[in-house]
């Protein structure tokens, strides 16, 4: 799929405050730091559409992009260890779950798993959650440029097997790098194929 434009629209915690447009939704979820404002860059081909940086914590806001004027792209804060208080972080928990639980032009969630690591339970735990609330959802193994030719696949594989051991099915998965593109046109066609279906 070709971005011809992206654009912000709005950034704010509530849940009932996103865009009214009834257009589908593509939210980035996952461990601060996992690379989720960096995709959304990369993605779109823009430097800094989605604020990024080195420090964990640094999304704070539900965050919509429009693309091509009919879908969105949205940037959310992550969840784990940030640099942040504890105060705010239950609050981000607070505004994430009810986006995930209220948000009904969400049409998939990418939930973005650092490949370098093994399966966190924390990540296993939020699929779940996404699971039993039946909300679809995509997983991205993100920074893949960082690990080498031989590692790369043997931790994706050890991912799997994890998986398997709570879901009957792997469910869809991309390997990406935002430094090198990887994935680009892959999670763009998916998210082509689910607009269009
Ligand atoms: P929060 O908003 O804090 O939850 O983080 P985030 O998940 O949005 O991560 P962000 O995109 O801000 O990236 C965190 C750090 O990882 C930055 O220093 C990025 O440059 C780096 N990074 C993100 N994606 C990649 C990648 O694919 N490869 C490499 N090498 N670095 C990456
Ligand atoms: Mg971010």
């Amino acid at each position: 799929m070709k971005i011809k434009s992206a654009e912000f629209v709005i950034s704010n915690t509530d849940v009932f405050k996103c865009p009214k447009e009834n257009l589908p939704e593509y939210a980035f979820i996952g461990r601060s730091n996992v690379g989720k404002s960096s995709l959304i860059n990369m993605l779109t081909n823009h430097k800094s559409l989605a604020k990024t940086s080195g420090k964990p914590g640094k999304t704070q806001l539900i965050n919509h992009f429009i693309i091509n004027k009919n879908w969105f792209l949205v940037d959310l804060p992550g969840y784990g260890y940030a640099s942040v208080s504890k105060d705010k972080r239950k609050t981000f928990q607070k505004f994430i779950k009810d986006y995930f639980n209220k948000r009904m032009q969400l049409a998939c969630t990418f939930v973005l798993i650092d490949s370098r690591h093994a399966p966190q339970k924390i990540d296993l735990e939020f699929m779940e959650f996404l699971g039993i609330n039946g909300i679809p959802f995509c997983i991205v193994f993100t920074k893949a440029d960082k690990l080498n030719k031989s590692t790369l696949p043997k931790n994706i594989e050890i991912y799997k097997k994890e998986l398997l051991e709570y879901w009957e099915e792997l469910p869809t998965y991309f390997i990406s790098s935002s430094t090198d593109k990887t994935g680009r046109e892959e999670i763009l066609d998916f998210i082509q194929n689910v607009n269009d279906s």
